[in-house]
C-alpha cells in the first residue's frame, strides 16, 4: 500500500497541525539520511492520537519536532496555530524511562517540573503533592527512587510531567518498559484521568509499537511506513470506553491493523522480485536459529489446523511473542522466500515445508541458494571473494561500502546479519579477530553452483 494522499487540513482549534514534514540527517560522510518524508497530521482537541510504527520508523524524531526540541528539514510545524520555533509551552512529556535523581525524594524528583517554570517554593511543594497524590504515589513522598519498583519509577515520571498541567502530553512508549500487569494498571489509570478530566490536558500524542495498545487507548491511529517514515493508514477507533480486548470489533480491528503493517507499500521494492532490492536493504537482525523456529513453528500449525494461512496475531500468541519482536523475523522469512504474508496471514512457501523438512546439510544448501539469490549484500560479498586470488577481504571493505547508504549502527547491524547467515550457509566464513572474510573451501562448491 503506498503512502495515503493526506488531505490535512488545519482548524482553529487544532493543537498541533503538520504539513509536508521532513526531516534527514547526515550522516558521517556527509551523504543524507532521509528519516521522514511528507508527513502531515493534526492532533485535535480532546483527542488520543496514536503514532504506530516499527523501531525505526522516526516517531521519537517526530515527537522531538513537535515538543520544538529539534527542527524539520522541510515542511510546517504549527501549535495552536503558531510555528514551532523553540520549546512549546504547556506541553509536557512521558518517556519510556525516565532519569530521576537518585540523590532527591519523590517530591523533590516531581517539584523538579515547576522549577524551570519558576513556581514559588510553597505552592510547587502544593502542586508537586497534589500530582503524586494523583498519580497514586501518595505515601512515597519522601522515598527515594532506589526504593520503588520499575512501575512507581514511571508513576514519578507520569507526575513529574503532570504537575505543570499541561496542555498537551508526548508520550514515547511509556508503558513499553513495565511487565504487563503494571503496563495494563497504568494504561487503565491514565484513562480515568483523562475520561473523568481530572487533569487540564487538552490532547495526547501517543507513540507506541504494541498495536493492542492502540487500539485500547486511541480516538484515531496513524500508522507510520518506515524507510522512509511516511503516513500509511489512518484509522479512527470508534469503540466506546472502557474498551474490551476480547470482544470481536476489538480483535477485528487489530487483525486489520496487522494486515497493514505487514503489506508492503506499492512504491517500495516488492521482496518477491529478485533482485530488486540494493546491497543496503536493512536486513532484520535475525540469528538463523530464530528463522528455522519459525518456519518449524509455521509448518506444524499448518499440520495441526489444516489450513497453510496462519493469522498473524494468533501466531504471535501461540509463540509469545510481541508484535514488535514477530515483524523482524517474518521480514526475514519473506525475504528470504520461505514464507508469504497477505493480509494479515502468513503461509509457508514451497521452499519453507522443503527447509523444515531437510536435514542439516540440505537447510544449509537450499539456505545458501536463497541468501545468493535474494540478499544482494550476501551475493555481493561471496562475489567479491570469488574474485580476489586469495578469496579474502576485510570487513571495512563492505562496511565502507554500506556507509554510504546507511548510518554507521545501521551498516554495523546489516553487516552482522548478513555475517551471521553467510556462515551458517558456509557461503563465507568470517573471522571476527582479524575482520576478514574469506572463503572456507573455495571452488569446492562451485560445481553445484549457487543458482536455483
Ligand atoms: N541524530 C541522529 N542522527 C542520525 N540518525 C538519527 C538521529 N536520530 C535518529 N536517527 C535515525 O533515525 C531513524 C529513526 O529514529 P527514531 O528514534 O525516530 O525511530 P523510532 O521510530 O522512535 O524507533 P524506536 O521504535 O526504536 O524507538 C533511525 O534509523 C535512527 O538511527
Ligand atoms: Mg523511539
Amino acid at each position: 500500500m503506498a503512502a495515503i494522499e493526506q488531505q490535512v487540513a488545519q482548524q482553529p482549534s487544532d493543537i498541533f497541525f503538520a504539513e509536508h514534514v521532513r526531516k534527514a540527517f547526515k550522516a558521517p560522510d556527509g551523504t543524507e539520511l532521509l528519516i521522514l518524508d511528507d508527513v502531515s497530521l493534526r492532533l485535535q482537541e480532546h483527542e488520543i492520537l496514536v503514532l504506530l510504527g516499527r523501531s525505526g520508523s522516526g516517531k521519537s524524531t517526530l515527537l522531538r519536532m513537535l515538543a520544538g526540541l529539534s527542527e524539520p528539514t522541510a515542511g510546517t510545524l504549527l501549535h495552536r496555530g503558531r510555528p514551532i520555533e523553540g520549546p512549546v509551552p504547556g506541553l509536557a512529556m512521558v518517556f519510556q524511562s525516565f532519569a530521576l535523581f537518585p540523590w532527591l525524594t519523590v517530591l523533590q524528583n516531581v517539584e523538579l517540573g515547576l522549577e524551570a517554570l519558576k513556581v514559588p517554593p510553597a505552592e510547587r511543594r502544593q502542586r508537586a503533592l497534589a500530582a503524586i497524590d494523583l498519580i497514586g504515589l501518595d505515601g512515597f513522598e519522601s522515598a527515594y527512587p532506589r526504593e520503588l519498583s520499575g512501575g512507581m519509577r514511571q508513576r514519578v515520571g507520569f507526575a513529574r510531567a503532570l504537575v505543570i498541567d499541561p496542555d498537551v502530553l508526548l508520550m514515547d512508549e511509556p508503558f513499553s518498559a513495565l511487565d504487563v500487569l503494571t503496563a495494563e494498571t497504568m494504561r487503565t489509570d491514565l484513562l480515568d484521568l483523562w475520561a473523568e478530566r481530572k487533569i487540564p490536558t487538552q490532547g495526547i500524542l501517543l507513540v507506541s509499537h504494541n498495536i493492542e495498545e492502540a487500539v485500547l487507548l486511541a480516538d484515531r491511529i496513524l500508522i507510520l511506513g518506515s524507510n522512509p517514515g511516511r503516513v500509511r493508514a489512518e484509522i479512527p477507533v470508534r469503540l466506546a470506553q472502557p474498551r474490551d480486548r476480547e470482544s470481536q470489533e476489538f480483535r477485528d480491528l487489530v487483525e486489520h491493523i496487522y494486515g497493514i503493517m505487514t503489506s508492503r507499500p506499492a512504491a517500495a521494492p516488492n521482496v518477491a522480485q529478485r533482485g530488486a532490492l540494493g546491497i543496503g536493504h536493512r536486513l532484520p537482525a535475525v540469528p538463523v536459529n530464530q528463522l528455522a523456529g519459525l518456519l518449524e513453528e509455521l509448518y506444524s500449525l499448518e499440520q495441526g489446523s489444516g489450513n497453510a494461512r496462519i493469522g498473524l496475531p494468533d501466531l504471535a500468541e501461540d509463540m509469545h511473542f510481541s508484535v514488535d519482536d514477530l515483524f523482524p523475523l517474518i521480514e526475514a522469512v519473506e525475504l528470504l522466500g520461505f514464507a508469504q504474508v497477505a493480509d494479515g496471514d502468513i503461509e509457508l512457501t514451497a521452499a519453507g515445508r522443503l527447509f523444515v523438512d531437510a536435514d542439516v546439510q540440505e537447510r544449509k544448501r537450499l539456505f545458501a541458494r536463497h541468501l545468493i539469490a535474494r540478499v544482494p549484500l550476501a551475493a555481493r560479498v561471496r562475489a567479491v571473494l570469488d574474485e580476489r586470488h586469495n578469496h579474502r577481504a576485510p570487513g571495512t571493505r563492505f562496511r565502507a561500502e554500506l556507509e554510504d547508504l546507511l548510518s554507521e549502527e545501521e551498516a554495523e547491524r546489516v553487516l552482522d546479519t548478513a555475517i551471521d547467515w553467510g556462515r551458517y550457509a558456509e557461503v563465507y566464513a568470517y573471522d571476527d579477530n582479524a575482520d576478514v572474510f574469506s572463503l572456507d573451501n573455495p571452488g569446492e562448491d562451485e560445481a553445484e553452483g549457487v543458482v536455483e
